[in-house]
């Protein structure tokens, strides 16, 4: 039997996750929206693709949850995407209900799924879908670091002209401005980047990094970006559904790891047929450890928010 994901929105992120997963034939896919007739055209659009890429999975769409009975992964991406001007963290009260409602329906209907949240703002959204579906914490993972590490990996293999899988890239933290990328622990093919670009512009390069999201919605006007998103939730998606165990950066509910308790934070995790297997804990600097717990503040602050309203 095949394997399931449910992918609620079927917006642009939640449309290019099917579509993603569809080509590499993960599972069949069942996308989810409020709109009636987009989840149904969508997914009658990506199962007619099929013959041509070549893949053998079923992509339907619904706008209720029946369908998404006994899936093995669900990624959440309904909600607002941002539009200029405005922070990930404006997002906040808007969406929250949103996840809210996707999270409850889909726990009833797949209790023992794997959770893969994308809606912004991002580490908020996590805590929401962790509380509401009260699963284990192995069994929330937000994706956020493999996208920011992405953007890193890009710009780094851009600047230097060599491949982007030789480009490893290890981002800690939420995903906002004060994520924390560790550039002493990235390298090229093993080769550090601290010996490959100059510190000044490597400062250049990591600010592109923490704003790549906003470079973005400054040039779309109406939205946010989605194909880099997509891929990275699909790619933590195949992970986990082929036991890969890859050790990627996810927004993960920490229990006292570096030092925090209770909230998402982005940090490198093994993904495999649990979800999260392990979290790895490396040794920071003290200005690094500032850093990320700067960067977990600002999380605490938005979730001290949606608190107040459950
Ligand atoms: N249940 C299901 N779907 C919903 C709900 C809901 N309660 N509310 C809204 N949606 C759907 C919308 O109808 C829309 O089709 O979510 C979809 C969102 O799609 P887009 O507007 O295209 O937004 P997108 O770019 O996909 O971003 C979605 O992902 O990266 C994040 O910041 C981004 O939070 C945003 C989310």
């Amino acid at each position: 039997m095949r394997n399931k994901i449910t992918v609620v929105g079927a917006g642009n992120v939640g449309a290019n996750c099917a579509m993603w997963a569809a080509g590499k034939e993960l599972a069949d896919v069942v996308l989810v929206d409020v709109v009636e007739g987009v989840p149904q055209g969508k997914g009658l659009d990506l199962l007619q693709a099929g013959p041509v890429v070549g893949y053998d999975v079923a992509v339907t769409g619904a706008n209720d949850y029946e369908p998404t009975a006994n899936s093995d992964i669900v990624i959440i991406t309904a909600g607002f995407p941002r539009k200029p001007g405005m922070s990930r963290d404006d997002l906040l009260l808007a969406n929250y209900e949103v996840v809210k409602t996707a999270t409850e329906q889909s726990a009833k209907y797949s209790p023992n799924a794997i959770i893969i949240v994308v809606t912004n703002p991002l580490d908020a959204m996590c805590q929401t879908a962790y509380m509401v579906s009260k699963f284990p914490r192995h069994r929330v993972i937000g994706m956020a670091g493999v996208l920011d590490t992405a953007r890193f990996r890009a710009f780094i293999a851009r600047e230097l002209k060599v491949s982007v899988e030789n480009v490893t890239a290890v981002v800690l933290g939420g995903h906002g401005d004060t994520m924390v990328p560790l550039v002493r622990l990235s390298n090229v093919a093993g080769i550090p980047l601290t010996e490959l670009i100059s510190e000044e512009r490597l400062k250049q390069i990591v600010e592109r990094t923490q704003n790549g999201g906003a470079e973005i919605v400054k040039h779309l006007k109406t939205g946010s970006a989605y194909y880099a998103p997509s891929a990275a939730a699909v790619e933590m998606a195949e992970s986990i559904l082929k036991d890969k165990k890859k050790v990627l950066p996810c927004a993960a509910y920490l229990e006292g790891e570096y030092g925090i308790n209770g909230l998402f934070v982005g940090v490198p995790c093994k993904l495999g047929a649990g979800g999260i297997e392990k979290i790895y804990e490396i040794k920071l600097s003290a200005e690094e450890t500032a850093a990320l717990h700067k960067s977990a503040a600002a999380v605490q602050e938005l979730v001290d928010v949606i608190k107040k309203k459950m």
